[in-house]
C-alpha cells in the first residue's frame, strides 16, 4: 500500500491535470453519440431521470472505490487486486477490466474513425446541400476498406499519445483538449438552443413519462450511467494510480462526475432541439443518429446561412474527436499499463508480471485494437449477416461490455471496497491520511456497502426475470 515514497511508474504533475485527464477518460462519444442514442430509444426525459440516479447512487461511489484501489496499491487493474487482496478469486474483476478495455476500445475506435471521416468531410465542405445523408453514412461505413483506414488513423493517434507517457501524454494533451471541449460545446448548446422549433426538442428532454421505464431501460441507464464515467474495468484504477498523496479522491470524483453529466445534458440540449428542428426526422435514429441526422439538421437549419451550417457541422465533429481521443488514450492506458508495470510486492511470481518497455506494450494493445476494431468495422458491410441473436460485432462488443462487464465489475468493487478493504486504509486514503475532513465518509461508506452493490443486483436480477434482451 501507498508508502508515500516518490513513484518510478510516473504521476499526474497537477491537480487540474488530474481532473481533466479523468474527465476526459469520462467525456467521450458515450456523452455525445451514446447518451443521445440511448435517450432516443429509451423515451426521453424518464431515462435521463433514471440515469441521474444511477451516476449519483452507483457510478460515483464505485468511481471513489477505484481511485481508492489504485492509488492505494499504486498498481494497474490487475496488479491492483493482487496487492490489495492477494490470492483471492476476486482478481477476475482485474482480467475482465483488461478485456473489456480492448473489446471496448476496438468498437469505439470504430465510431471514432467514422467521426475522423466527417470531420473531414465537413471540413472540406462536402456535409452541404441536400443530399441523402442516409445514403451517404451507409455507403461509407459499408465501405470495405475506407473505414478501416481512419480506425486504424484512430488508434495510432491514440498510440502516439500514450507512448509519450502519464505526465507528457496523457496529462499534457488532455489538458489541451479537454478546455477546448468545454468551449465548443457550450458555444453549439446556445446555438441549438436558438433554432425554430427547439422548444419541442427541450420538452422532449424536460418532461418525463415514467410509463416508459422498464426493466431494459433501468439495464440501459445503468449501463450507460456506468459506461459514461468509465466505471467498473478498472480505468479509474490505473489513473489513480498516478494521483499523488495530496490529490483528493472524493472532491476529484465529484468533480468529473459533475463535468461529465452536464457535458451529457448538453449534448442533448444540441441534438434534441436540432432533430426537432426540421420534421421527419427519428429520434431513434439508433448509432446514426448523429451522423445522419445532424448533417441533415445542419443544413435545413442553416439553409439560408450556409456558412453557419458549416461552421456548426465542422465544429461538432471536431469535439467529438476531441472527445473521442481522451477517452480512447484512457482505455488504451488499462492494458499499457498491465503490461508495463513490474511487481510491487515481494511475494507476486516474477513470470506473472510483464514489464514490458511501454513502446513495445502500447504497441501490442494497438495492433490488437486495430485486429478487432476491424471485425467491429466490416459488421456494419461485408459482414453484416453475421448476426447471433440478431447482432453484429459491433453490437455485441457493446451489449457484453456495458451491460455485463462494467457492471459486474462495478458489483465487484464496491463489494471489496466496502467490506473487504481495511477500514482503516479506506479511510486514510479518502482523508488524506486523516488532513481532510471525514463529512462525507459515511455517507460513501453507506453507498459502497449497500446501495451501489444492492442497486446493481436488482437491476441485473429484474432483466433476467422480467426483461428482455436489448
Ligand atoms: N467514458 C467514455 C465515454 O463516455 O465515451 C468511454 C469509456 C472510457 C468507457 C474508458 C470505459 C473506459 F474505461
Amino acid at each position: 500500500m501507498d508508502s508515500g515514497k516518490p513513484s518510478h511508474r510516473g504521476s499526474f504533475g497537477t491537480r487540474l491535470g488530474v481532473i481533466l485527464a479523468s474527465a476526459g477518460s469520462a467525456v467521450g462519444l458515450g456523452n455525445i453519440w451514446r447518451f443521445p442514442t440511448e435517450v432516443g430509444n429509451n423515451g426521453g426525459a424518464a431515462f435521463i431521470l433514471v440515469y441521474f440516479g444511477f451516476v449519483l447512487f452507483l457510478a460515483l461511489p464505485v468511481m471513489v472505490c477505484e481511485f481508492l484501489m489504485g492509488r492505494s496499491s499504486r498498481s494497474n487493474t490487475v496488479g491492483a487486486w493482487k496487492v490489495l487482496a492477494p490470492g483471492s478469486p476476486m482478481i477476475v474483476a482485474g482480467y475482465m477490466g483488461i478485456l473489456a478495455g480492448v473489446l471496448i476500445l476496438s468498437f469505439y475506435s470504430v465510431v471514432a474513425a467514422w467521426t475522423l471521416d466527417y470531420t473531414f468531410m465537413s471540413l472540406t465542405n462536402q456535409l452541404t446541400g441536400d443530399q441523402d445523408y442516409a445514403k451517404i453514412f451507409q455507403t461509407f461505413v459499408s465501405n470495405p476498406w475506407k473505414p478501416l483506414v481512419f480506425l486504424a488513423l484512430f488508434l495510432l493517434l491514440t498510440h502516439w499519445i500514450v507512448v509519450r507517457g502519464v505526465e507528457r501524454g496523457i496529462e499534457r494533451y488532455s489538458k489541451l483538449m479537454m478546455p477546448l471541449l468545454l468551449v465548443i460545446i457550450v458555444v453549439l448548446a446556445v446555438y441549438a438552443a436558438q433554432m425554430p422549433g427547439a422548444e419541442a426538442g427541450l420538452s422532449y428532454l424536460l418532461r418525463p413519462d415514467f410509463s416508459k421505464v422498464t426493466p431494459s431501460v433501468a439495464l440501459s441507464a445503468m449501463g450507460q450511467a456506468l459506461f459514461s464515467l468509465s466505471v467498473g474495468i478498472g480505468c479509474l484504477t490505473t489513473y489513480a494510480s498516478y494521483f499523488r498523496r495530496e490529490t483528493r479522491l472524493m472532491s476529484s470524483a465529484l468533480s468529473v462526475c459533475l463535468i461529465d453529466t452536464l457535458v451529457a445534458v448538453m449534448s442533448g440540449f444540441i441534438i434534441f432541439p436540432a432533430v426537432f428542428s426540421v420534421s421527419g426526422v427519428g429520434v431513434d435514429a439508433g448509432p446514426g443518429l448523429v451522423f445522419i441526422t445532424l448533417p441533415y439538421v445542419f443544413n435545413s437549419a442553416f439553409s439560408t446561412m450556409p456558412v453557419l451550417g458549416y461552421l456548426f457541422s465542422g465544429l461538432f465533429y471536431l469535439l467529438l474527436i476531441l472527445a473521442a481521443l481522451t477517452s480512447s488514450i484512457s482505455m488504451h492506458e488499462i492494458t499499457t499499463a498491465f503490461l508495463t508495470d513490474r511487481s510491487v510486492q515481494k511475494n507476486v511470481n516474477k513470470s506473472e508480471n510483464y514489464g514490458l518497455p511501454r513502446r513495445r506494450a502500447a504497441r501490442i494493445v494497438t495492433l490488437v485494437c486495430i485486429l478487432l476494431g476491424t471485425a467491429c468495422s466490416l459488421s456494419f458491410g461485408p459482414w453484416k449477416e453475421y448476426t447471433l441473436c440478431g447482432m453484429g460485432v459491433f453490437e455485441w462488443f457493446d451489449y457484453v461490455t456495458a451491460k455485463f462487464c462494467m457492471p459486474l465489475g462495478a458489483l465487484m468493487i464496491s463489494i471489496f471496497v466496502g467490506w473487504y478493504m481495511p477500514h482503516r486504509e479506506v479511510r486514510d486514503q479518502l482523508t488524506n491520511w486523516g488532513t481532510l475532513s471525514v463529512r462525507l465518509y459515511g455517507i460513501f461508506r453507506f453507498l459502497a456497502r449497500w446501495v451501489a452493490p444492492l442497486g446493481v443486483a436488482i437491476v441485473f436480477l429484474n432483466e433476467l426475470f422480467y426483461g428482455t434482451t436489448k
